[in-house]
C-alpha cells in the first residue's frame, strides 16, 4: 500500500513533467563512486520511462586531474576553468570521450536505456571559439591565456532533436571544435546551460558533490533551498561564489534567463538525489527560480 501511495503522490509531478526535456549535468565529482553513478543513471532512466526526455552532459574533473598527475602534469585552474595546454587537451579528450562518456553509455545500456554518446562537436552541436579571460590586477585589467579552453559561439541543437525525437538519450561530453576543426575543452556546466536554453528544457539539473549552493562554501549546513536569479547575480558580484561553483552559477543564470523554467543544483553523490529533488515538495538541494 505504501508503495502505491508514493506513486499516487508523484502523479502531479509526473503529469507536469511528461514529454518535457530535462538537461542533466553529471559532475565528475558526482561520478567518482561508480556504484552511486550507476544508481544515478538508473534514476535518469526512471525519468525517461515516465515520459521525460533526458539530455545528459558530463564533466570529469577528478579523473582528468588524476591522469594528468600520472603523466607528470600539474592541474591548474583559473576561476574554476582548467588551464589546458596541448598535452592536457589530449588527456582531456582521452578521459572525457574515451572513458567517461563510454562508461555512462554502457551503464545506460546495462539498465535497458538507449543512450548515444556524442561530444559537443558532433553534428556541430556546439561551435566553439577560444575563450579569453580578463582579470583585474590592481587597477589594470590583464588577459589570461587558458590555452585550449573554449566557449560556445553557436549552438545547433539539430542532432539532439534527431536523437530525442527518436527516443534516444544523448550523452554529451564538453569537447567542441571551432569552424576550422580546432578542438577545445569547454566547461561542462556552461555547455549544459547553453544546451538547456537551446532545446527549451523544462529543467536544468546540476549534479555535483556538495548539497547545493552554500551560503558559506566551508559550511555544508548553509544550504540555500530556493534562490532567485537576481540574488544569484548579487552573490556572484560580491565574490561569494568560488571555484567550480562559478561556471555552474553562471550557467544556471543563463538557462533560467533563456526559457528554462527552473534549475537545480544538487548532491549527485547522495543516492536518489534527482528523484527526491524532482518528486518531493521539499527537495534536497538548491532550486533556482526566475
Ligand atoms: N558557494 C558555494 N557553494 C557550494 N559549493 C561551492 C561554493 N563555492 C565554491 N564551491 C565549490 O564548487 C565545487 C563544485 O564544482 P566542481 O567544478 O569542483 O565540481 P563539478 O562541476 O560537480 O564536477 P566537474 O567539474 O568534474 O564536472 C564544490 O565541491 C565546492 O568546493
Ligand atoms: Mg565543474
Amino acid at each position: 500500500m505504501q508503495n502505491v501511495e508514493v506513486l499516487v503522490e508523484a502523479l502531479p509531478y509526473i503529469k507536469d513533467f511528461h514529454d518535457s526535456r530535462m538537461v542533466i549535468k553529471l559532475g565528475g565529482h558526482a561520478m567518482v563512486n561508480e556504484a552511486v553513478m550507476e544508481k544515478t543513471i538508473r534514476d535518469i532512466l526512471l525519468l525517461y520511462f515516465v515520459g521525460i526526455k533526458p539530455i545528459v552532459i558530463h564533466g570529469g574533473g577528478p579523473e582528468i586531474s588524476e591522469k594528468m598527475e600520472k603523466f607528470g602534469l600539474k592541474p591548474k585552474f583559473i576561476d574554476g576553468l582548467r588551464v589546458t595546454d596541448r598535452e592536457t587537451l589530449e588527456i582531456v579528450e582521452m578521459v572525457l570521450d574515451g572513458k567517461i562518456n563510454s562508461k555512462i553509455v554502457s551503464t545506460f545500456i546495462k539498465h535497458g536505456g538507449k543512450a548515444v554518446g556524442i561530444s559537443a562537436k558532433d553534428g556541430l552541436l556546439v561551435v566553439a571559439r577560444k575563450k579569453t579571460v580578463k582579470k583585474k590586477v590592481g587597477d589594470e585589467e590583464i588577459e589570461l591565456d587558458l590555452g585550449f579552453v573554449g566557449e560556445s559561439e553557436v549552438i545547433n541543437p539539430d542532432i539532439l532533436e534527431v536523437l530525442v525525437n527518436n527516443k534516444f538519450i544523448p550523452v554529451i561530453s564538453p569537447i567542441a571544435a571551432d569552424k576550422e576543426g580546432n578542438v577545445f575543452n569547454l566547461n561542462a556546466d556552461v555547455v549544459a546551460g547553453h544546451i538547456a536554453g537551446a532545446v527549451k528544457a523544462k529543467k536544468l539539473i546540476m549534479l555535483t558533490d556538495v548539497p547545493g549552493l552554500l551560503r558559506d562554501p566551508n559550511d555544508r549546513n548553509s544550504l540555500i533551498s530556493t534562490i532567485r536569479v537576481s540574488e544569484l547575480e548579487e552573490m556572484l558580484k560580491e565574490n561569494k561564489i568560488k571555484g567550480g561553483m562559478i561556471p555552474k552559477v553562471e550557467s544556471v543564470i543563463y538557462a533560467v534567463k533563456n526559457g528554462v523554467e527552473k534549475a537545480h543544483i544538487i548532491d549527485g553523490s547522495r543516492e536518489h538525489s534527482i528523484l527526491i529533488e524532482l518528486f518531493t515538495k521539499k527537495g534536497i538541494g538548491t532550486m533556482v527560480i526566475r
